[in-house]
C-alpha cells in the first residue's frame, strides 16, 4: 500500500514536470482580433481601390505610372553611364602639358630664302625650308616615275617656297643633315640616304620620302602652325 502510494507521487509529479500526454487536449492560442488592421487606403491608387473590379479596368492607369518610371529610370540610367563613359574616356586623353606640345608654331619670317631651320615637335625634329626659286623649278621638274616613291612636288607643298618635313631618315630613323648631299635637299650619314628639296629619296637605303605633317598657314602667311589639335 505503502509502495503504490508512493508510486503516485512519482507519475504525478513527472506528468507536472514533462507536461500532458498527447492524447489529452492540448489548449490552443486564440487570435487576436482586438489589433487594428492600418489603413493603406491614402496611398493606394484610385484605379486599385475597389477590390471587385477587373484587373483590366485599371491596365491604361498602371501601365502609365510603369512608362514614367521606366522612362525616368531609363533617362537617369543613360545620364549615368554617359558620365562614366566621359570620366573613362578623359583619363586616356593627353595630359596638359602634352596638349602643349601637340602643336608647334614657327614664324617664317625669321627663315631666309635658301636656309633651313630645324624645331623639335613632338620629340621629333621637325625641318621648315624657304626655298628659292632655283629649288622650286628644279624640284616641280623631276620626273617622278624615275622615283621610289612617287610624289609629284605639288603634293607635299602648301605653298611652293616652303617645304615642312619631319627630319627622321625613312630608312633607320637617324636625323639627316640639311642642305647636303647630291641633290642638295638632305643627307642621312648614318647609311647614306639622300634626299632632294621636295624631301623625296633619290638615292641609298631609305624607301620613303620624308614624311610631310599636317600644318596650316596663319596670320597671312607669316607663320605656320604644325599637328593637329587634339
Ligand atoms: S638611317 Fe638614314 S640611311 Fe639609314
Amino acid at each position: 500500500m505503502h509502495s503504490l502510494s508512493k508510486l503516485a507521487r512519482t507519475s504525478s509529479s513527472l506528468v507536472r514536470l514533462l507536461g500532458p500526454p498527447l492524447s489529452q487536449p492540448m489548449t490552443r492560442r486564440q487570435a487576436h482580433t482586438d489589433l487594428e488592421v492600418p489603413d493603406f487606403s491614402a496611398y493606394r491608387r484610385k484605379g486599385n481601390s475597389d477590390p471587385t473590379a477587373p484587373n483590366s479596368a485599371s491596365f491604361e492607369e498602371r501601365a502609365s505610372f510603369y512608362y514614367l518610371m521606366s522612362g525616368t529610370f531609363g533617362v537617369v540610367g543613360l545620364y549615368s553611364a554617359k558620365k562614366v563613359v566621359c570620366g573613362l574616356i578623359d583619363t586616356m586623353s593627353p595630359a596638359a602639358d602634352a596638349l602643349a606640345m601637340a602643336q608647334v608654331e614657327v614664324k617664317l619670317e625669321d627663315i631666309p630664302e635658301g636656309k633651313n631651320t630645324t624645331v623639335k615637335w613632338r620629340g621629333k625634329p621637325l625641318f621648315v625650308r624657304h626655298r628659292t626659286p632655283e629649288e622650286i623649278k628644279t624640284e616641280q621638274a623631276v620626273d617622278i616615275s624615275q622615283l621610289r616613291d612617287p610624289e609629284k612636288d605639288e603634293e607635299r607643298v602648301k605653298k611652293p617656297e616652303w617645304l615642312v618635313v619631319i627630319g627622321v631618315c625613312t630608312h633607320l630613323g637617324c636625323v639627316p643633315i640639311p642642305n647636303a648631299g647630291e641633290w642638295g635637299g638632305y643627307y642621312c650619314p648614318c647609311h647614306g640616304s639622300h634626299y632632294d628639296a621636295s624631301g623625296r629619296v633619290r638615292k641609298g637605303p631609305a624607301p620613303l620620302n620624308l614624311e610631310v605633317p599636317f600644318y596650316e598657314f596663319m596670320d597671312g602667311d607669316d607663320k605656320i602652325i604644325v599637328g593637329e589639335e587634339f
